[in-house]
């Protein structure tokens, strides 16, 4: 997902503003630039891939000016160059744009025919010639804006500068989220909270349809008619949870041994610890009148919905509907009243959950929204919101968002099972026990299998194709580890329902493709044993995660048995979760692959 920043002040902002791309650079992206107007001239670097680049250009040509705006882009329309970089200029006017024009080619047709010369493939640019064809028309540029907003459609956040007003900055906002900051005697613009953090902690998010023009002396926000409109300014939390590797090599495997603190302070917050019982607020959702629950999300978040519906459905008795967002509202599934809705999202911007939650919402759900960043679109548009306080997740694979969302989720089913009198309060206690004593085993678990994964990873990454299998909810945790190793390693992973291995997989299984195998000693360990014993009898290579009790009782030969303590069923996806994300994690570091900021990825999905 492309990154923006701008500032206008009494200070030079180019390094201020390239230091504001690096604290957005989780975001995925493969081009930046920045732009400057300075004794009325507009100028601006750009420099394809990271941002050292950017860096390196700057210092061989640096760009004085208190008034700029800068961006990191991830490719959506046009390869990723120096030419198809942001900022783009056109007759005066400079724009950086995150998401999708999405009438852009018409656009770009109509202004051909008028002469417009494009330079570049992108979307963005087409935005740039509508604007400088307003202000030929006679258009002011507070007009050309409001005329191109009603103009374009898509998914956007733009920000624009104008050569001959070199104290205003203009931004929209109709999708992708837009923070404005406020300092002293300057004013600051970002695409997050984190990105403004050195500069305030003073934060006004603008909203979808909102225009805002700001100068240093503040701002004024009006919608896409000019009609003022009013935004609170509030003290974002950003800034204290500024983040920095620590002495680890990457965000990755900072945030992968950061989850036992981390899930504990989650959990401090759904259960009580003196009675043993589960404290959601969040009465928006009244589990005991609810009839069936909509879960939808994206990626990771998908998957830990599944296994929350697992639980909902085993603990509950609640029927469960899942499915990824992208697919969830185009299925029009039929909702009714007596149902809610639940939303989980890391980020909260994921453009594909938000449409579902919209969705939703039109049908008169009441919505529930499972995400990290609380001051995310997604948390404003839900009826109630349970965050899972992760912290600022920055690698772009995600691992503590994952297992604080499984906490999170086994604390809304015991809460949707003691509302549903379908658990006792002595079944609420004794999960509830398992969930206060999961921290500490998440603790050992790293510690125990850290040395074990690491050279095991060595040999999982020479290969080309892995396959993980799991059963219960260990099926979506053999889809997550799928998951996580092909995003940051490259190598093909798939992940299957172990009973389905015999249903075609299997046709797969030779010395060249290890299997994976995630099985606690659970009520389905038997039926998974079998299942390894046909990989086994096809000359099959099994990775074993398990615990004590399942190593003692299978006899198989297998390329490496991972033992995990005997844990209860409530807390295993959790504790599963920490193997199947070092795996991935140290076979990444063995292929050199950019492990925070894997090749075409983003943090947060804010187009269609
Ligand atoms: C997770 O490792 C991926 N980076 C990705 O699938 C992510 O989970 C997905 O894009 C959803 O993001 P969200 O949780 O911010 O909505």
């Amino acid at each position: 997902m492309c990154g923006i920043v701008g500032i206008v002040g009494k200070a030079p902002v180019a390094e201020r503003l390239v230091d504001a791309l690096r604290r957005l650079e989780y975001r995925g992206y493969d081009s930046a630039g920045v732009a400057t107007i300075h004794d009325g001239l507009m100028e601006r670097r750009r420099a394809e891939g990271k941002l050292f680049n950017l860096e390196r250009v700057l210092a061989a040509e640096p760009l004085p000016g208190t008034i700029g705006i800068a961006h990191t882009r991830w490719a959506t329309h046009g390869v990723p160059n120096e030419t198809n970089a942001h900022p783009h200029f056109v007759d005066g006017v400079a724009i950086v744009h995150n998401g999708i024009i999405e009438n852009f080619s018409e656009l770009r047709d109509e202004m051909s025919a008028e002469g417009a010369i494009f330079v570049s493939q992108t979307d963005t640019e087409v935005v740039a010639h509508l604007l400088a064809k307003y202000l030929r028309d006679g258009m002011d540029n507070h007009q050309a804006m409001l005329a191109t907003l009603n103009r374009v459609t898509g998914a956007y956040a733009l920000v624009v500068m104008f050569k001959d007003d070199p104290d205003t900055l203009m931004c929209a906002r109709s999708g992708p989220p837009l923070a404005i900051g406020h300092g002293q005697g300057e004013m600051f613009l970002g695409s997050d909270a984190i990105a403004l953090a050195p500069f305030t902690n003073r934060i006004t998010y603008l909203v979808d349809g909102d225009c805002a023009v700001m100068t240093s002396r503040g701002v004024e926000i009006t919608d896409f008619s000019g009609k003022p409109v009013s935004r609170q300014m509030q003290i974002s939390q950003a800034a204290a949870l500024m983040v920095d590797k620590g002495n680890h090599r990457h965000f990755m495997e900072k945030e992968i041994y950061e989850q036992p603190e981390i899930i504990s302070h989650a959990l401090s917050h759904y259960v009580d610890f003196s009675t043993g019982t589960v404290k959601v607020q969040g009465e928006a959702i009244d589990f005991s009148k609810v009839t069936s629950l909509a879960i939808s999300a994206c990626g990771t978040a998908y998957l830990s919905g599944l296994v929350g519906k697992y639980w909902f459905e085993r603990y509950a008795r609640l029927p469960v509907e899942i499915d990824v967002a992208s697919e969830f509202r185009y299925r029009e599934m039929p909702l009714s009243k007596t149902q809610a809705a639940l939303f989980i999202s890391q980020s909260g911007e994921t453009a594909d959950t938000l449409a579902s939650l919209r969705y939703c919402k039109q049908e008169g759900l009441p919505i529930g929204a499972v995400v990290n960043v609380r001051e995310s679109t997604i948390a404003r548009e839900a009826d109630a919101v349970f965050p899972i306080l992760a912290g600022p997740e920055i690698g772009v694979a995600s691992t503590k968002a994952f297992t604080c969302q499984l906490a999170v989720l086994a604390a809304l089913a015991i809460q949707a099972g003691r509302a549903r009198g379908t658990l006792s309060a002595e079944q609420e206690k004794e999960m509830v026990c398992h969930l206060i004593e999961m921290p500490r085993i998440m603790s050992s678990v790293l510690n125990l299998v850290q040395p074990q994964v690491e050279s095991l990873s060595r040999e999982l990454s020479r290969f080309k194709d892995v396959l993980y299998l799991g059963r219960g909810t260990s099926y979506p945790l053999a889809l997550e580890g799928a998951l996580k190793l092909k995003e940051i390693s490259y190598i093909h992973a798939e992940g299957y329902a172990a009973g389905e291995l015999k249903h075609g997989p299997i046709a797969l299984i030779d010395e060249n493709m290890p299997v994976i195998v995630i099985a606690p000693h659970d009520r389905f360990f038997e039926k998974t044993v079998s299942n390894m014993q046909e990989v086994a009898a096809r000359g099959g290579r099994i990775i074993f995660i398990t615990d004590e009790k399942g190593a003692a009782a299978s006899r198989l030969e297998t390329m490496a048995t991972i033992v995990l303590p005997n844990v209860d069923e409530v807390i295993s996806p959790m504790i599963y979760a920490l193997p199947i994300q070092l795996l991935a994690y140290h076979t990444a570091v063995f292929m050199g692959t950019d492990v925070d900021q894997p090749r075409n990825l983003a943090k947060s999905v804010t187009v269609e």
